[in-house]
C-alpha cells in the first residue's frame, strides 16, 4: 500500500538518506523550502514507512524561458521519481500525477504541464496515456553534482506536455 503525502520538515533528512538528490538547485531541502514559501507542493510516496518516490508541483511554472514564452507560468509537475526501480510500473507514478491534478483542481488551476526528456520514451508514453500532449520542445538546463561532488552543467532536449484538467474528475 502506497500513501502520498505533502513533505514535512522531518522528512527532508530521511529523503536525503533514502533518495539522495544530486541536484544543485532542486534538492529535497530546496523543494521543501519552495513548498513552505507557497511556490510548490512537494509530494512524497511512502510504503511501509519508507519514501519510495517524490514529485514536486511547481505552482509558479517551468523555469525554461522557451516554455514560459509559450505557456506563461502554467503549473508544472517536476522531479517525478520512483525508487527503487523495482517499484516502477506498479502505478506509483500515475498516483503522483493524479494527486498533483487533484491539488491543481483544488486551486482552480485548469492546465498542468510537465517536461520530459526527448529520449525518455516510456515516461512520455505514460503521460500521453494520462492525457498530456506535446506543446513545445525546449532545452532543460540544470546543474548536478557528480560522484566527486563536482558541479556538472547539463542541457537536455525536452518536450513540455500539458493536460487540460476536467473540473469534475
Ligand atoms: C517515469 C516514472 C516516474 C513512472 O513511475 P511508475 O510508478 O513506474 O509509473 P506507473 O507504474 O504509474 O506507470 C508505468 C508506466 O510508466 C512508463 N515508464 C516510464 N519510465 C519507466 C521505467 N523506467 N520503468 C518502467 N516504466 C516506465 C511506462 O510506460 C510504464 O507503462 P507500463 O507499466 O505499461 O510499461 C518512473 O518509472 C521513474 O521514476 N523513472 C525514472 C525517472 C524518470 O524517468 N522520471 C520522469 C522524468 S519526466
Amino acid at each position: 500500500m502506497v500513501r502520498i503525502a505533502d513533505c514535512r520538515e522531518a522528512d527532508v533528512a530521511v529523503l536525503d538518506v533514502v533518495l539522495p538528490s544530486e541536484s544543485v538547485t532542486a534538492n529535497h531541502e530546496q523543494r521543501y523550502a519552495r513548498q513552505r514559501a507557497g511556490l510548490g507542493s512537494y509530494l512524497v510516496a511512502w510504503q511501509d514507512g519508507r519514501p519510495v518516490g517524490t514529485c514536486e508541483v511547481r505552482w509558479d511554472g517551468c523555469e525554461a524561458p522557451e516554455v514560459r514564452a509559450a505557456v506563461g507560468n502554467c503549473p508544472e509537475i517536476n522531479g517525478l521519481f520512483v525508487w527503487p526501480a523495482s517499484l516502477r510500473s506498479q502505478g506509483i507514478g500515475t498516483s503522483f500525477i493524479r494527486t498533483a491534478e487533484a491539488r491543481a483542481r483544488e486551486r482552480g488551476v485548469r492546465h498542468l504541464g510537465m517536461g520530459v526528456r526527448q529520449d525518455n520514451v516510456r515516461a512520455a508514453a505514460l503521460y500521453w496515456r494520462l492525457g498530456y500532449r506535446h506543446v513545445i520542445s525546449y532545452v532543460d538546463r540544470y546543474t548536478h553534482l557528480d560522484a566527486e561532488s563536482v558541479p556538472q552543467h547539463k542541457a537536455d532536449s525536452c518536450t513540455f506536455m500539458i493536460s487540460t484538467l476536467d473540473e469534475t474528475a
